[in-house]
């Protein structure tokens, strides 16, 4: 099952069948790579229909220039669409064949999606594409009980399958250290009223009918009841700072999804990892909290690197548990999103100097 999502190969040439496009094919890989998880809902991803499958672009307009400078989340945001079309290539019975950043002048093009030859789905594969639509971010504290050892270690082989390693924190001193510099990081982001601005343009009323960000509604915890601080997307410790009540025992198995280097190419492999592990955790009824924020301060992500991830990059840091259903969140139309015949170059191509997002940017920390 592993191998037969995993068809990713950077070093593989394109290889088309002569299958052709159809538009309600195509339409249904964005309509599933859509509801892939993306940093504060921005949804930076484009799609062009193409005969022999899809292209996708980041969309550089949603890049958020403090929490995301270099384009590290935009990329693995990108990532998890793309795992999206795969898996679902493979619901329709295709082999994906797939070309990461294949223009060197154009780096917003992130990936080409073409059709491979037919072999039908395996069990797991649709296991995972089924569980597409009932997977939603969790924001608060989990129920008591842990993760099974054997589902961990899945769910680590299904990192390994994208190019990634999973790390899952298991003594308490090392969940204490990454909560430390969660917290830290968290701090200045709170104190910080340039974020705290950026953050607030990506919060949303819950029916402000805006089908980006993230929805008040979602997130009705207090940030800091788990032993990892939480993104204060409502500004709710401004008015109480601490807590009414803690539950450290609920803050579920704490994981780390890491590369070995640290290029957009990591990023993007990232991406498609952490899409396949939050799939398949939530085929067995998992949800996945996101704590990213020390890994937006460099001196915070290097800390992580070298004291809990030994000298690996770390690209995702996830609480995992049992939990509710969750809520869902709004996702633009696949007609705001998908062209038969633009490539996007208006929304692709850096604007200026100053928001100029390119692989040179990105400086290993
Ligand atoms: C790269 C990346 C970083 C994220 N960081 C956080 C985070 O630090 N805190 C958080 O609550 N959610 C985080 N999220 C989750 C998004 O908020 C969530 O995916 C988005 O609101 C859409 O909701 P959904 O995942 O339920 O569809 C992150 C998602 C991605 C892809």
């Amino acid at each position: 099952m592993q191998e037969q999502v995993n068809t990713y190969d950077e070093r593989r040439p394109a290889m088309y069948a002569t299958r052709p496009r159809t538009d309600h094919a195509t339409s249904h890989l964005v309509c599933a790579a859509v509801t892939a998880p993306s940093l504060h809902n921005s949804q930076p991803w484009l799609f062009t229909g193409r005969d022999r499958g899809l292209d996708l672009y980041a969309d550089l307009t949603r890049r958020l220039p403090l929490a995301d400078p270099v384009g590290r989340e935009m990329v693995i945001s990108c990532g998890g669409a793309l795992f999206n079309a795969r898996l679902s290539m493979r619901h329709l019975g295709f082999q994906p064949v797939v070309r990461p950043f294949p223009d060197p002048w154009s780096p917003a093009f992130v990936a080409r999606v073409a059709w491979g030859p037919y072999d039908g789905p395996s069990d797991g594969e649709e296991l995972m594409h089924h569980a597409m639509r009932q997977r939603h971010t969790w924001h608060g504290p989990f129920r008591a009980a842990s993760l099974p050892q054997p589902l961990v270690d899945e769910l680590r082989d299904h990192a390994r399958a994208e190019g990634t390693e999973l790390y899952a924190l298991g003594l308490r001193g090392e969940e204490r250290g990454l909560a430390e510099l969660v917290r830290e990081a968290e701090r200045a982001h709170r104190a910080d009223p340039a974020h705290v601005a950026e953050v607030n343009r990506w919060t949303r009323a819950s029916h402000s009918g805006r089908l980006d960000g993230v929805p008040f509604d979602v997130n009705p915890w207090h940030p800091d009841c788990t032993s990892l601080a939480g993104r204060d997307f409502l500004g709710l410790t401004r008015m109480m700072p601490d807590p009414p009540e803690v539950w450290p025992a609920r803050t579920g198995t704490v994981v780390v999804l890491t590369t070995s280097r640290d290029t957009r190419g990591d990023w993007l492999r990232a991406g498609q990892a952490l899409q396949r592990i939050l799939l398949y955790a939530a085929a067995h009824r998992v949800s996945a909290a996101f704590h990213t924020q020390p890994l937006e301060i460099p001196p915070l992500r290097k800390q992580i690197r070298r004291t809990i991830t030994a000298g690996q990059y770390p690209q995702m840091i996830l609480r995992l548990g049992f939990a509710g259903p969750g809520r869902p969140t709004p996702r633009r139309p696949v007609a705001e999103v998908l062209s038969a015949d633009r490539t996007w170059r208006h929304v692709s191509r850096p604007l200026n100097r100053r928001t100029t997002w390119s692989p040179a940017s990105a400086q290993p920390s």
